[in-house]
């Protein structure tokens, strides 16, 4: 399990990451997601004893990282796949962390055959690497000490559509056996597909956490809708207080979909498209980490609507 106890990070006057507490738990991917600058690398460097906190502490497994002995057997960490020597071969590179980790060599090639890379690519220095090798040289190393805990900084960053679905899996699967996953991540999509929880950050505070139902759950219903008769659908809506505005050859009303077929029922209006507006997590993310209030939804409408 990780801990993350009010950890506040600070640079000068800027506070980078801002009192922030959270756990992963083990047999579950955390996701922690947030857009670009919002503390989650400087997060994961303090869990790691790269970058010393200003106040809080990060425990992993009940222990300082850095009072974890062999910790690359029990901690498996990826923050930046270059952070190698560019001159070393990615199969020297895994060679080295296997030997400094006390692993049988034959470590290196069961890695290599896992993340993918053939032996001309592992013979290949890693300064020719390219992004996504890079990245699977970097699992590779992460997973190296058949690690519990794993913390991987934006891992799906240079993958193809199909290294991200293999990544997904042996994360998931991962995480199944048991080991505590936490992945970071700007990118809402991929974290949405793959973590059981997840934690949003914005400006180095945690604006939301939990599952990804806990997260909807406050989220306001809001349906799609066209009809032979958009104006009188608008008119049904609105004298039932439904809010309306028109929204692309129909009306988006901030209610459940039964309420607008009620609507339609009432004043004998034809529907010929009824789905949910609800914009998911994605307006959620974008809407909690930004600092401006989302814009009022404007008043009933006057719509242009198909006539029959
Ligand atoms: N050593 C440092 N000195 C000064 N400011 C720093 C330092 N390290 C990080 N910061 C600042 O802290 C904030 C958080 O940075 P961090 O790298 O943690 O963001 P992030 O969430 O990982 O963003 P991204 O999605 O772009 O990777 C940024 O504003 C960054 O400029
Ligand atoms: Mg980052």
């Amino acid at each position: 399990m990780i801990s993350v106890e009010g950890l506040t990070r600070t640079y000068g006057a800027f506070t980078a990451v801002d009192d922030v507490s959270f756990t992963c738990q083990p047999g579950r991917v955390t996701g922690f997601l947030g857009p670009n600058g919002a503390g989650k690398t400087t997060t994961m460097r303090v869990m790691v004893g790269l970058t010393p906190p200003t106040h809080g502490r990060v425990t992993i497994g009940g222990h300082l990282y850095r009072d974890i002995p062999n910790p690359g057997r029990h901690v498996g960490v990826l923050l930046d796949a270059s952070a190698q020597h560019a001159g070393r071969t990615g199969r020297e590179i895994l060679t080295i962390g296997a030997r400094t980790m006390g692993l049988p060599a034959s470590r290196v090639d069961e890695m290599l055959a896992l993340v993918s890379l053939d032996d001309k690519e592992a013979g290949r220095r890693l300064r020719n690497y390219s992004l996504g090798m890079k990245q699977r040289l970097g699992i590779a190393h992460a997973l190296l000490g058949d690690p519990s805990v794993l913390i991987l900084d934006e891992p799906a960053n240079g993958l193809d559509p199909a290294g991200i679905r293999w990544m997904r899996g042996l994360l998931k699967g991962y995480a199944e056996r048991g080991g505590t996953v936490l992945l970071s991540s700007h990118l809402l999509h991929e974290v949405e597909i793959i973590a059981d929880e997840m934690i949003l950050i914005g400006r180095g505070r945690i604006v939301a956490q939990g599952d990804k139902k806990t997260l909807l759950a406050g989220e306001r219903a809001s349906t799609l809708v066209t009809s032979l008769d958009n104006r009188a659908l608008a008119d049904a809506l609105v004298a039932r207080r439904v809010e309306v505005t028109p929204a692309g050859d129909g009306l988006r009303a901030e209610c459940e979909a039964v309420e607008v077929g009620r609507a339609a029922l009432e004043a004998g209006v034809v529907l010929t498209d009824l789905r949910t507006g609800s914009a998911g997590l994605e307006d959620l993310f974008l809407q909690l980490t930004s600092d401006t209030q989302r814009d009022a939804v404007a008043p009933a409408p006057a719509t242009e609507g198909h006539q029959a």
